[in-house]
């Protein structure tokens, strides 16, 4: 059975986006392969090593929310990044064959680092990032790495690394592919890309209520000054979420219901609130079990570690061999 391997970094509780650009598809994923979904504490740390505070109830948040969400432990492995510390050792071996050049011309390179100005990042951490999440996959030889578009690059550059290995050292890791998750694009309540640090998300928690407060206000195509003014859904922040979550034939009433100006923009917005409700029903429950249960939450996690560091340690051995550096008892 192949091996699927995606990340999270633990940045807070998971919204809209994360559900349908990741998170559904990971659901889908582990009926038909074996997979290893990893919690990047480390990777967090490549851009945010001087705003550390968070991170530890971040891991638990995401842990909780994969879980309520319907990850399955005993079918997927849920594992934190920096609790496998062979991570970190073929992140070390791999850096020694990773050119420079490739690392300085990673397009998300340059680009983040103008993004986030407020930061200095122009550390050796983050330069290597990608070949972090290199060792991530290639740890457990995983061969499909379920990521959004702008993570292409990255995995691109996993095989580009594979190969130069494979080259000097003999075929150990299989070049892992990307699977690109189509990601319908979903808008915040402001109208901008839902992001966390927007301020504009809608969480997979969120209660009827907060939905309401939240979806009520929201900016619609302008225009529709008037419940007389014919709108255009595909310039609507609200119609987004339609599309990610509402049902092909109630959506085509609504459509219809907007080009023509027969309903309001509150009784759109009202399927909806309802439709987000019933949607995460059951998500909102099990998170709220999995919030009384943060011990239970721990042990998964540790648990879940614990076997990919045996995977991983597998790897390990087999890489340390044909690189020849350690030793092991009673061999030469
Ligand atoms: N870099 C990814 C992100 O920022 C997270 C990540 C880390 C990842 N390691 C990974 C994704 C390995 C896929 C595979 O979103
Ligand atoms: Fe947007 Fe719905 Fe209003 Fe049309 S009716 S503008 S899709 S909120």
């Amino acid at each position: 059975m192949k091996r699927v391997l995606s990340g999270m970094r633990p940045t807070g509780k998971l919204h809209l986006g994360h559900w349908v650009g990741a998170l559904e598809n990971w659901l889908k994923l582990q009926e038909k392969y074996e997979c290893f979904y990893a919690i990047v504490d480390w990777h967090a740390l490549t851009t945010d090593y001087d705003r550390t505070e968070k991170i530890r109830e971040n891991i638990i948040e995401i842990a909780s929310d994969w879980l309520a969400a319907g990850l399955d432990p005993n079918r997927s492995t849920i594992l934190l990044q920096s609790q496998v510390k062979q991570h970190a050792e073929l992140h070390l071996l791999l850096s020694m064959i990773t050119p420079l050049g490739w690392l300085l011309r990673v397009p998300t390179y340059k680009e983040q680092m103008r993004q986030l100005s407020d930061r200095d990042l122009h550390t050796y951490g983050f330069l290597g990032y990608p070949v972090l999440q290199t060792a991530d996959i290639i740890v457990y030889k995983a061969e499909l790495v379920p990521v959004g578009e702008d993570q292409k690059f990255h995995i691109e550059l996993a095989r580009e690394i594979v190969r130069r290995f494979n080259h000097f050292y003999g075929k150990v890791f299989p070049e892992p592919k990307e699977i690109l998750t189509p990601v319908p694009k979903i808008l915040g309540i402001d109208g901008r890309k839902m992001s966390k640090s927007y301020g504009n998300a809608i969480f997979m928690d969120d209660s009827p209520e907060e939905l309401k407060k939240k979806i009520f206000p929201m900016v619609t195509d302008t225009r529709r000054k008037r419940r007389t003014d014919p709108g255009q859904p595909e310039d609507c922040p609200v119609w987004t979420l339609h599309k990610a979550f509402t049902p092909e034939e109630k959506r085509r009433e609504l459509y219809e219901g907007c080009t023509k100006a027969k309903i309001g923009c509150l009784d759109c917005k009202k399927v909806l609130i309802q439709r987000l409700t019933e949607k995460f029903q059951d998500f909102r429950e099990k998170k709220e079990y999995y919030k009384s249960k943060k011990g239970d939450v721990i042990d998964i996690i540790i648990e879940g570690s614990k076997k990919a560091t045996e995977e991983a340690e597998k790897t390990l051995e087999e890489v340390r061999e044909v690189m020849g550096v350690g030793i092991s008892p009673g061999r030469i």
